[in-house]
């Protein structure tokens, strides 16, 4: 059965479903397909980073400094400069931040924020709320169904193939959003629902969109350590600590205490590292987050509240056992700040897309920020497609695919094993053998990430390496392009030199 549309979204997430609105309002016929399961939008805690005014600037310098010297300046201005706009937009539609007795929205702070930016709602359940409003918002979602593939012909994407409680179907579209969210549900533990696994960045890159910086997965510091847990781990936020939380060993000794002048509140890859080298000390398994001195703690963070008290631990009263886990994907495919990728009709918003926002490590906050700011322009770009798409000449790529899914394909293990928080050569060169010929769209991501991380030599952002300890100023963005008639991908080669614009960052 062949049905058509103006617009595939794929994704129901904060990118997805703001793209489909705004688009739908425009008269763009859209078709919105989401798979099973909840998104990484409603299990968003902290909140959305918004800056007004002259604080745009100061959020850029905290943008930058916790990005490592990989963001892409122009795309941090223009992406941060859309935050109120887009706020002011979710409040429009009903979202009810939370606000102080005087009605004026309630700041929190996070690492790597200079000031309290970061709007949240219901506590500690931003993305739920966010994504209720959104999905009330319309239009409708065909869940339960998975992009397969998307087709191409020389004026770029033509349509996509979708398995669904129907079978195989077709949809003709000559756009198609991607806005899959990340990749951490390839962990074997990780803060992401189970359908983070990447299938975007596999439908991107088999139609031959670049991808960027996929070794940089950033491992969130305070996961809720629970023995033995794999699959999603409830998260604690980092907004505990922006509220006073701090982190300690068995001992009672400060994690951070000398390590960054913002101690708890440095940026996450280096909170991350941080307890990564203490846990290698202890030999032990977690670190402790005390929150006991934060006023109303149920009131104020009830899903953190909802975890600890499931796993036996009252915060009011008992440390809270926390660890780094799996969490955000800073790189992706290739776009700007409207979402366009390098295949005309293509377009990636979210988590799934790398703008040069996030660079080697992702400030907090800044996340559904960038899904609502892109996946809004990336409307209007898409409408510009649609008065042109006839007249885009492109050379289609005739890309191996492979269908296969296997769950049972050991990535989950590889990755945990051997791309977590730390890593080294040998380790990353074991995980590329045990991933040679796997098949899937699942193995393709995982060794991507692997082998660009690997390439990396360097220690950067959320990228550490045992065996390159030190930051190379030489290295800029790792990209990875298309997949061989083997299903390998096909490296552009060793890390591009670092771009000249955003040499002179430091942290
Ligand atoms: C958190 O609440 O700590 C997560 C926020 C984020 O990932 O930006």
């Amino acid at each position: 059965m062949t049905a058509s549309a103006d617009l595939v979204v794929v994704g129901a997430g904060i990118a997805g479903l703001t793209a489909a609105r705004v688009a739908a309002a425009a008269g763009i016929r859209v078709v919105v397909i989401a798979k099973d399961g909840p998104t990484g939008t409603s299990y968003a805690q902290g909140g959305i980073a918004v800056s007004r005014g002259a604080d745009v600037e100061v959020h850029l310098a905290d943008t930058l400094a916790a990005g490592d010297g990989l963001c892409d300046v122009d795309a941090v201005r223009s992406i941060l400069a859309g935050a109120a706009e887009a706020v002011d937009e979710l409040a429009a539609l009903g979202t009810a931040f939370d606000r102080g007795s005087d009605g004026s929205l309630s700041m929190t702070r996070e690492g790597g924020h200079s000031i309290n930016r970061i709007v949240h709602a219901g506590g500690d359940a931003t993305g739920a709320v966010v994504q209720e409003v959104l999905s009330a918002a319309g239009p409708t979602v065909r869940h339960h169904c998975t992009v397969i593939d998307i087709r191409t012909d020389a004026h770029g994407v033509a349509g996509v193939v979708v398995a669904g409680p129907d079978g195989i179907t077709t949809i003709d579209t000559p756009a198609v959003l991607i806005a899959t969210g990340g990749i951490a549900g390839l962990y074997a533990a990780g803060t992401n629902p189970p359908g983070s696994t990447g299938d975007g960045i596999a439908l991107a890159v088999r139609v031959g969109a670049r991808v960027a910086d996929l070794e940089f997965v950033q491992f969130h510091p305070t996961a809720l350590w629970i023995e033995g847990a794999t699959g999603r781990i409830p998260l604690v936020s980092e907004a505990v600590r922006g509220e006073g939380a701090v982190l300690l060993d068995r001992a009672g000794h400060s994690i951070t205490a000398g390590v960054h002048p913002l101690g708890d509140l440095a940026p996450r890859d280096i909170v991350a590292r941080a307890i990564a080298e203490r846990l290698r000390q202890t030999g032990e398994s977690h670190v402790w987050l005390d929150a006991r001195a934060i006023d109303n703690f149920p009131d104020r963070f009830p899903t953190v509240t909802a975890s600890c008290r499931a796993a036996g631990i009252d915060p009011a009263h008992d440390l809270i056992p926390v660890a780094p886990a799996a969490h955000y994907l800073c790189g992706g495919v290739i776009t700007d700040t409207a979402g366009r990728t390098d295949v005309p009709g293509l377009f990636a918003a979210g988590e799934v897309a790398r703008t040069g926002l996030h660079g080697a490590n992702r400030l907090a906050s800044n996340s559904l920020l960038e899904g609502m700011v892109v996946a809004r322009r990336s409307a209007d770009a898409i409408r510009e497609r649609l008065g042109r798409w006839d007249l885009d000449r492109w050379e289609p790529r005739d890309l191996a695919r492979t269908v296969a899914d296997d769950t049972n394909d050991g990535v989950p293990q590889i990755l945990s094993d051997t791309a977590g928080v730390v890593r080294t050569g040998d380790g990353l060169d074991d995980a590329d053998r045990r991933l040679h010929g796997r098949a899937g769209d699942r193995a393709l991501v995982a060794q991507l990430v692997i082998r660009a991380a690997q390439r990396r030599t360097e220690t950067r952002g959320c990228h550490t390496r045992l065996d390159h300890p030190d930051t190379d100023p030489a290295l800029g963005h790792s990209l990875a392009y298309g997949i061989d008639p083997d299903g390998e991908p096909i490296d552009l080669g060793p890390v591009l030199p670092h771009p000249a614009a955003t040499a002179e960052v430091t942290r």
